[in-house]
């Protein structure tokens, strides 16, 4: 520590400066090559990231927190199969929510599997098995369709939460993968009645299109009988009102605003390449210097 602030002290303000921008640039550049995963697992990406490291603490105050692991991993209680197959390299790199069998589930929540089996993403599911097996690319992890683990935390996740802090936390997490219906709802008024002002009475994205079952609604009838749970006198037209105005993802449909997104992009990775080269100049810079002294200084000057 002594030779630490000694040091520190001996150094003049060029080589202080210049010992600031190296840490600086270091940061700066070893933030942008991370891989984004990293940097969103740093940045509390909550419900579905999934880890091989468990918070005992948090589980124990979960709602399966009184379960034993074996309830849930029964297939690590085998003979010899405590730990994966220490010969499969790719064990670890599994995207274990994609990989767990989601069936045992149903065992205690009979309900919400059947209503979840009956329901659109299961189908999309299932269609997205099929296509995969037909030997098509796999789909992007937010248009891939949501297993109960998306959607839901084994481990960590709380029994008898609050209405409102279950409508925030869904708005949240349907809204990764349908952002556009995230965006036109909160600017509908049960958007900002249920998440800005609190108001349990207002309607949540479950509360129109059911949690497992998460209906459609493009079918009039429908949408009627889900208006009609709150408003109860609503008439046939009532149905016609729209909720997510221009949504629909936008971006996939209208060719000016997806040669806009193109134009932001290009813009940003712009931006990257110009910070790390101007980072990597000044950097260069200080070493040069750093050799100046160092040449001054042997030749005793
Ligand atoms: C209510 C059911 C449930 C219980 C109880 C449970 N787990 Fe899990 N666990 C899951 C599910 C579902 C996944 C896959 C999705 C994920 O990672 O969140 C998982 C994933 C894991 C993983 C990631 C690797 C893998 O196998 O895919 C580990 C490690 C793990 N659990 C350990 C434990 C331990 C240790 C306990 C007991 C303290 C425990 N679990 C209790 C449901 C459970
Ligand atoms: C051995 C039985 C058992 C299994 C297996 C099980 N759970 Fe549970 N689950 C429970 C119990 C008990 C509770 C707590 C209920 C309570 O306190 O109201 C619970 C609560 C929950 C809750 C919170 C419910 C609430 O009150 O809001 C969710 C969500 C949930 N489980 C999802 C899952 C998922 C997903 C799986 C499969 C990976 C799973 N459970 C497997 C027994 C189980
Ligand atoms: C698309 C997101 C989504 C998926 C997928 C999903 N759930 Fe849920 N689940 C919810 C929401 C939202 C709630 C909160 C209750 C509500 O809003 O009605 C909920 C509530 C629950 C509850 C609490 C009891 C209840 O019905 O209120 C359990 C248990 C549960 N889910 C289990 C499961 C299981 C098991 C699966 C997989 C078969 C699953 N969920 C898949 C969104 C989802
Ligand atoms: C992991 C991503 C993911 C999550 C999380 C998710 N969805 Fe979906 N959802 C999909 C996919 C994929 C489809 C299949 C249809 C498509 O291509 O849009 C779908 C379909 C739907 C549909 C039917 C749309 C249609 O075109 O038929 C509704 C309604 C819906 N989701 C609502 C919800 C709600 C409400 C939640 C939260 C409780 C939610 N979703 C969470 C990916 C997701
Ligand atoms: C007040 C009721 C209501 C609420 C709240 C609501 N929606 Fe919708 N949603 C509808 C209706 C009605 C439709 C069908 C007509 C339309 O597209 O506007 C729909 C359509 C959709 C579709 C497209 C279905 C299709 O077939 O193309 C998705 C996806 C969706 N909603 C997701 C969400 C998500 C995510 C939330 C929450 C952030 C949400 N909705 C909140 C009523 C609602
Ligand atoms: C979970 C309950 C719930 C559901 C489901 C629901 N709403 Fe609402 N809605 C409300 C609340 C609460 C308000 C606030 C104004 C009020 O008290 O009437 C509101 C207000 C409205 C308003 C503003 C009109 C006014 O009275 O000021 C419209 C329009 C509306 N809802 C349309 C719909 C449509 C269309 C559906 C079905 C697709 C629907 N709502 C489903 C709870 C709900």
């Amino acid at each position: 520590m002594g030779r630490l602030r000694i040091f520190l002290c001996g150094l003049n303000s060029v080589k202080a400066t210049a010992l600031l921008q190296i840490c600086l640039g270091l940061l700066v550049v070893s933030w942008l090559i991370f891989p984004t995963h990293v940097q969103q697992a740093w940045c509390g990406d909550s419900i579905s990231s999934s880890s091989w490291f468990m918070d005992m603490n948090r589980f124990s105050r979960s709602a399966h927190g009184s379960l034993k692991c074996e309830r849930c991993h029964e297939e690590m209680i085998g003979q010899g199969k405590v730990h994966p197959n220490r010969k499969d390299s790719t064990a670890m790199k599994k995207v274990s929510v994609r990989f767990y069998d989601y069936k045992r589930c149903a065992a205690c929540h009979p309900e919400s599997y059947k209503r979840y089996l009956v329901g659109e993403h299961a189908k999309a599911l299932i269609k997205q098995k099929q296509d995969q097996r037909l030997g098509n690319k796999e789909a992007p992890p937010e248009s891939l369709a949501p297993t109960c683990g998306d959607c839901h935390s084994s481990h960590y996740t709380q029994a008898k939460l609050s209405r409102i802090a279950i409508g925030e936390q869904m708005t949240e997490t349907c809204g990764k993968c349908h952002p556009s219906q995230k965006m036109s709802y909160l600017k509908n008024l049960h958007g900002q009645l249920g998440v800005f002002l609190k108001k349990k009475a207002s309607a949540y994205c479950t509360d129109c299109h059911g949690a497992h079952t998460c209906e459609s609604l493009k079918d009039k009838e429908k949408a009627l009988t889900a208006c009609r749970r709150c408003h109860r006198n609503a008439p046939a037209g009532f149905a016609g009102i729209v909720i997510h105005t221009g949504s629909e993802d936008i971006s996939k449909k209208d060719p000016k605003k997806q040669a806009n997104m193109a134009l932001i992009g290009t813009v940003k990775r712009i931006g990257q390449i110009v910070t790390v080269i101007i980072l990597a100049f000044f950097a260069l810079q200080t070493f040069v210097w750093i050799l100046r002294e160092l040449h001054n200084k042997l030749r005793g000057r």
